[in-house]
């Protein structure tokens, strides 16, 4: 059935673990993560026009080729022959360069979104090509949820949802950081094969607690972030001094999580981050896989 016009969130997400090592020969680095989609959305409508692809969105400038949800849509019209071109609306509320993957997520819900709306089933395999092709974290959020990421971020496992309740919370100092600049300052440690962190959080993933999970979150490109930005850092000590079972920098930054057990807990921490930084608070939990919260609202 052809629709008018599609309705689709596009979840922010964090990572509960980032291992990352060596830089390969094509420029990217090889690592494991574990990602989470959490309860923070930038909405997209899409609707089908002649020809060509038009963005707008009013907290971006620039709209055009460089923008993910521009790029994804070019890509779906270019490889499917869709008969026609796409407007999308594009309402953003994941921070901007905040290490979220707001501008992943979106390209990823337009591959969805799209395909809903052109009636064109593309084999969920070769979806997950296209999505490589925008950027590494995009191949994740077709499916969200949670999962591990190895490869350049690209190759997804779906994980099972964490059984206990965690509420998520969300700092945004305000600016960006730039994901391809902290990647070209990162010196890998050597590896240590005592100390397998992805594993030991994997484990905890399966069996354990927030605390136990908190106590065994790990970001290696922290250091080099908070080098740079040591306020960051300062946040981070202020979210554990709050109470945090854990707290770190999502992916390359600019926002840092921290994991509490309750709701009440994590509002307590965010009035006292919010009166010692500036930058705002969100509040967020953990999402199951996109099936569970509906794919596309028409
Ligand atoms: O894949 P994506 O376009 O999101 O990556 C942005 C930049 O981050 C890349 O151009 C690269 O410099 C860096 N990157 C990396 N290793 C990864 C993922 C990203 O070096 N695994």
């Amino acid at each position: 059935m052809k629709l008018p016009e599609i309705r689709i969130r596009a979840p922010a997400k964090i990572n509960l673990g980032l291992e990352v090592r060596e830089r390969r020969r094509d420029g990217y680095h090889q690592l494991r993560t574990i990602y989470q989609a959490i309860s923070l959305y930038d909405r997209l409508r899409l609707r089908r026009r002649p020809r060509g692809i038009v963005v707008r969105c009013r907290r971006l400038p620039r709209c055009g080729r460089d923008n993910l949800a521009w790029r994804a849509a070019a890509l779906f019209v270019e490889r499917t022959g869709a008969p026609g071109g796409l407007e999308i609306d594009l309402e953003k509320a994941i921070p901007v360069g905040g290490g979220l993957g707001g501008g992943s997520s979106d390209a990823a819900a337009v591959l969805l979104g799209a395909g809903r709306l052109f009636d064109i089933r593309v084999p969920l395999d070769e979806l997950h090509r296209w999505a490589a092709t925008l950027g590494s974290d995009v191949p994740f959020f077709l499916r969200a949820g949670a999962a591990s990421g190895s490869g350049r971020g690209e190759e997804i496992s779906p994980l099972p949802l964490f059984r206990r309740p965690v509420a998520v919370l969300i700092f945004d100092p305000g600016f960006a950081i730039s994901t391809a600049e902290i990647y070209r300052t990162f010196r890998p440690h050597r590896l240590t094969t005592k100390e397998d962190k992805f594993t030991m959080l994997l484990s905890r993933w399966r069996s354990g607690t927030a605390a136990g999970l908190g106590r065994t979150l790990f970001n290696d490109l922290e250091e080099t972030v908070f080098h740079r930005y040591p306020q960051l850092a300062e946040v981070k000590e202020c979210f554990l001094r709050q109470g945090a079972r854990g707290a770190q920098l999502s992916g390359t930054g600019a926002c840092l999580f921290g994991l509490f057990g309750t709701r009440g807990e994590a509002a307590r921490a965010a009035r006292a981050v919010s009166a010692a930084f500036a930058g705002r608070c969100l509040a967020a939990r953990f999402l199951p896989p996109r099936r569970r919260w509906g794919v596309v609202k028409r």
